[in-house]
């Protein structure tokens, strides 16, 4: 093996920068040459590369986004964009594409093989909702990054007395608001995969001032439903003074947390060395302490479980 190539795609989450570089420095120590291309399969598409090597990829571990840059592509997803992106790898004479993203992008990869390239996908996105990993790249720094502002909006919440309807990211996954709710304390989670009971929420928010509550926060995924729509019917069902708070793409920045930096660190590194032995069209995983691989067909084609025992503990534990 003599050349690989490696893409983020998109939406950047913290790890993929440590990811880059475990995976440039494993090359480096087999003499196999990286070339990057920029944002994701956008900049495959327009040829534009950059060579990475040892020291371009210095001080990157610990920094949010990427530094090769990311994106989302209508192009690339199209029958001739996809022959266009095959034959630029072609052309550059690459050996494997390494593709770190989450759910599009790992089908994209998975359409680039059958056009004739080997690709290793490792899982990255926040929203955590790839089949076959335990963990994507990125998901435990959003986790901390909400729990972080949640005990925030917790202080003037009870300050106020007001009851709180925050919405969290996580595309059509409610992986992101049910871990977080966890971790928070939230005393909701309205998330796509399980049906909410409104008027039981709507009773323990009316009993709360008898139980001394001083605030109430309700974590809504963003793929479950309109915050602002929770939060007009819980005025009007409870006549309590009602707030929205939209986290946003604060979720997506920032350093990576130490766990993002290790499982970004393990499935760069283990990405080359799968190409290095000639695996083609899997994405590497995490399984409890254990690095696996899943076809990416597979891992993108499956979601995450929702553990319904979270979700109920939740619910047990805001009282
Ligand atoms: O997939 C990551 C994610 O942040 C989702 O949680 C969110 O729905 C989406 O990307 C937002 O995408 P964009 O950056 O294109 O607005």
């Amino acid at each position: 093996m003599r050349k690989l190539a490696i893409l983020t795609s998109g939406g950047d989450s913290p790890g993929m920068n440590a990811a880059v570089r475990a995976a440039v420095r494993t090359a480096a120590v087999e003499d196999i040459e990286i070339i990057a291309f920029e944002d994701g399969y956008r900049g495959l598409l327009e040829d534009r590369t950059q060579r990475l090597g040892p020291r371009s990829v210095s001080d990157i571990l610990d920094r949010g986004g990427t530094l090769i840059g990311s994106g989302r592509s209508e192009e690339f997803t199209t029958p001739e964009g996809l022959a266009k992106a095959a034959g630029a790898l072609k052309e550059h004479q690459v050996d494997g594409l390494i593709v770190i993203g989450g759910d599009g992008s790992m089908r994209g990869a998975h359409e680039l093989v059958q056009r004739g390239i080997a690709c290793v996908g490792a899982p990255a996105t926040i929203d955590n909702d790839l089949g076959g990993t335990d963990y994507c790249i990125g998901f435990d720094t959003a986790l901390n990054t909400i729990i972080y502002d949640v005990s925030k909006i917790r202080d003037t919440a009870s300050a106020m007395d007001r009851v709180f309807v925050v919405e969290v990211m996580g595309r059509e996954s409610g992986m992101l608001a049910l871990h977080a709710g966890l971790a928070c304390g939230a005393d909701a989670v309205v998330i796509p995969e399980i049906e909410f009971d409104y008027q039981e929420m709507f009773d323990r928010i009316r009993d709360a001032s008898g139980r001394h509550k001083m605030h109430y926060v309700i974590l809504v995924a963003e793929g479950a439903c309109s915050v602002h729509e929770v939060a007009k019917r819980t005025t009007e069902e409870t006549a309590e003074e009602v707030r929205v708070s939209v986290l946003g793409y604060i979720q997506r920045g920032g350093s990576p947390s130490a766990l993002d930096r290790t499982l970004a660190c393990r499935f760069g590194a283990r990405a080359v060395e799968l190409l290095a032995e000639g695996e083609n069209d899997v994405m590497v995983g995490v399984l409890g302490e254990d690095l696996v691989t899943v076809p990416i067909a597979e891992a993108a084609g499956a979601k995450h479980d929702i553990d319904r025992s979270m979700y109920e503990l939740i619910g047990r534990l805001a009282r």
